[in-house]
């Protein structure tokens, strides 16, 4: 018994934000921005809800994959963005689709959140708990952004992406030999690193403290040299770890989609793999970094392209706050 992936779906607000837009806010400059990370512009919400664009990331994907909302058994919604702490993400957006039979929650792993949501409802299905799965990666990133921080607010999008994942019962063979579904995952996390990347929220502060801990709210703090070193090391190793567990090597993929969150990663990434740029895809240009956002959308615009084909073997990989890095590794079908 495996998984796969049969319908996609995303949903982007509106809003384009372009580097020359921002160079009313901050001291910086298009160029320098297409430079250093390769983004062109991003979409930032004017009012969408992490809810509102997950959910109707999940209408498109059902619709893709020709279910029904009532169909849904499981619904996970990576998210480290939501409006609400209460209710859930998951549980908003199964009352906006209407999953009335599904279990609904959230799950934060940072921009990892997408592969770590993909791979817990890959190991409920196997496990036989429930035949099908909403995974979700939805974020309003622009309200945790400091937009007088350049070093920061240059990179972030919103955004959200969904894919219809169901049990595969029967082993389903493409032409060209491969067994469609998940064939490894791995997945990790340092927390001793916690203080690379991270937004504090809310701080110990109740009636029985001396003196108040109330503080103002908080934006994204991050190191971003230490992230690209961290990224540019265990991207690759983390895919390397994955394949070799599959009994593969990187010249049986088709398909790298890794977490957009600069272009230079990727580049640098494709580098230590030795191979072809042209096997990773992007879309960083026109969306920036979405967090959990990012993977499934790139995802469903590949598959809505045509640019996925049945046979495919696809790795998936992504890094993040925590911090957190993963790699899946599976055929398309
Ligand atoms: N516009 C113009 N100049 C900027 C700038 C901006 N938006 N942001 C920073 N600078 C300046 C810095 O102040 C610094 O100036 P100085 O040399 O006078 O001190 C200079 O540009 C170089 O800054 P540096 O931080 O060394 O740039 P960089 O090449 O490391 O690029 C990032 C910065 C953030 C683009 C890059 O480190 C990165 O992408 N890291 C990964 C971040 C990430 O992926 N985070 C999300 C993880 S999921």
């Amino acid at each position: 018994m495996t998984s796969r992936i049969t319908g996609t779906g995303s949903a982007l607000p509106e809003k384009r934000v372009t580097n020359i837009d921002l160079q009313e806010l901050v001291e910086t400059s298009d160029e320098w921005i297409r430079e250093r990370t390769g983004i062109v512009e991003r979409r930032i919400s004017t009012g969408d809800t992490v809810a509102d664009l997950s959910a109707k990331a999940c209408e498109r994907a059902l619709q893709a994959a020709g279910k029904t909302a009532q169909e849904v058994e499981l619904i996970l919604v990576a998210t480290c963005s939501p409006e609400m702490l209460l209710p859930c993400c998951a549980c908003q957006v199964q009352d906006q689709i209407g999953a009335v039979n599904a279990v609904a929650f959230d799950l934060n792993a940072a921009c990892s959140g997408f592969l770590f949501a993909l791979n817990t409802a890959h190991a409920y299905i196997q496990a036989g708990l429930y035949n099908n799965a909403l995974v979700v990666g939805g974020e309003v990133l622009s309200k945790l952004v400091d937009w007088k921080d350049r070093s920061t607010c240059i990179l972030f999008g919103d955004g959200a992406g969904a894919a219809y994942v169901e049990a595969s019962t029967q082993d389903i063979w493409c032409p060209n030999g491969r067994r469609v579904g998940m064939e490894s995952m791995v997945q990790g996390s340092d927390g001793t690193r916690a203080n690379v990347l991270s937004c504090v929220q809310r701080t110990v502060h109740n009636a029985f403290l001396e003196q108040s801990n109330k503080e103002e709210f908080q934006y994204i703090q991050m190191d971003g040299q230490e992230v690209y070193k961290f990224a540019i090391k265990q991207v690759p190793t983390c895919i390397l770890e994955a394949l070799d567990k599959a009994g593969l090597t990187t010249e049986d993929v088709d398909l790298f989609i890794l977490h957009q969150a600069n272009e230079r990663i990727i580049e640098s990434v494709a580098r230590r793999l030795k191979t072809a740029l042209s096997k990773f895809p992007m879309n960083i240009d026109k969306v920036g970094n979405m967090s959990s956002a990012t993977i499934p959308v790139l995802l469903d615009e590949l598959n809505r392209s045509g640019a996925i084909k049945q046979g495919d073997r696809i790795v998936l990989s992504g890094f993040g706050a925590g911090l957190t890095y993963g790699a899946d590794v599976f055929v398309w079908g």
